[in-house]
């Protein structure tokens, strides 16, 4: 009998792990406390390869300028993101390589590249709403 408890709280242990909802990148504590380092690595990721795609949305992939498809990324939350950019994906847009063609980039870098589009995508955003109130082009 304790047998069959013990293996009832392990299975819904095990359940309620699968079913945490993925915690928006924007809302997470690595993307508030990125630091000068981690947005310089993510940045010369950037600058080598996402760039390519992710400024303009080349090749179906999802524009920096775009809030609205960039903020749906940012809600799929850091794990299946980098799962994505790690092993490449076919999504309904387009085709990313794997490691989005850094091959040579370790775990961390591509960890903070993920990130840094998120970093440059916010602020962007931010800088384009800020001239839109100002009335200037
Ligand atoms: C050759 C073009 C290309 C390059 C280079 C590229 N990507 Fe992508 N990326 C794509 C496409 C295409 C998709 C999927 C679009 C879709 O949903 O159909 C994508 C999707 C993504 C996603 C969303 C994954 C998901 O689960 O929805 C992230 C995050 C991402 N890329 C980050 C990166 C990073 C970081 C780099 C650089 C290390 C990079 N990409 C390089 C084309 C590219």
């Amino acid at each position: 009998m304790k047998q069959t408890i013990f293996f009832f709280l392990l299975l819904f242990s095990f359940m309620s792990c699968e079913k945490k909802p993925p915690i928006n990148i924007y809302d997470t504590d690595e993307f508030k406390n990125l630091s000068k380092k981690d947005i310089i690595i993510g940045e010369s990721v950037w600058v080598t390869t996402c760039f390519r795609c992710h400024t303009y949305g080349n090749m179906g992939a999802a524009s920096i300028y775009d809030k609205e498809p960039i903020d749906k990324l940012a809600a799929k939350g850091f794990d299946e993101l980098y799962k994505s950019v790690t092993n490449g994906m076919t999504g309904q847009n387009g085709v990313m390589p794997p490691k989005g063609s850094c091959y040579s980039c370790s775990e961390n870098e591509i960890e903070k590249s993920i990130y840094y589009i998120f970093h440059l995508a916010k602020n962007i955003q931010e800088s384009e709403k800020q001239t839109n109130e100002d009335g200037e082009l």
